[in-house]
């Protein structure tokens, strides 16, 4: 039995299913988004508004050169929904 194009399609979803799952799992390697003055306004923006109208402001300070830049790496190569990965610090 050969793989065929549509099985590899087939375990790449899977494979990128997984990912997201443990993306979202609560990792402790991801670091939390500080629930501090400079995050803790954008929590507000997230109960009121929604993750992806919070997400809009996190590139003001996260960005090369920026305030906090973020870490070069494959899980910031989209950085678009930072709040798919980064949980919120307990309060
Ligand atoms: C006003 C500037 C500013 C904005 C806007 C901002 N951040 Fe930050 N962020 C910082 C600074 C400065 C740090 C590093 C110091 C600290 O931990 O507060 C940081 C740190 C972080 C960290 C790492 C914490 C750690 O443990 O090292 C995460 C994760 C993070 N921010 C996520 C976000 C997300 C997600 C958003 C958008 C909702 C966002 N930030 C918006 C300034 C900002
Ligand atoms: C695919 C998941 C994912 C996405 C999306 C993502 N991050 Fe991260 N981020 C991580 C992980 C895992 C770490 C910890 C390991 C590392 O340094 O990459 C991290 C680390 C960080 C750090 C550094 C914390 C430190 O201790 O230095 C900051 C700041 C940060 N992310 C901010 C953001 C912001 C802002 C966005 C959106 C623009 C974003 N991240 C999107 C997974 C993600």
């Amino acid at each position: 039995m050969s793989l065929k194009k549509r099985d590899l399609l087939f375990v790449a979803i899977v494979a990128a299913v997984f990912a997201v799952f443990y993306a979202i799992s609560g990792d402790i390697k991801t670091a939390r988004v500080p629930y501090d003055d400079n995050h803790k306004q954008y929590l507000a923006v997230v109960q009121s508004d929604g993750k992806m109208a919070a997400e809009k402001f996190c590139g003001e300070c996260h960005y090369t050169g920026g305030l906090a830049p973020l870490p070069d790496n494959q899980n910031h190569k989209t950085p678009s929904r930072c709040l798919i990965c980064h949980k919120w610090e307990e309060r």
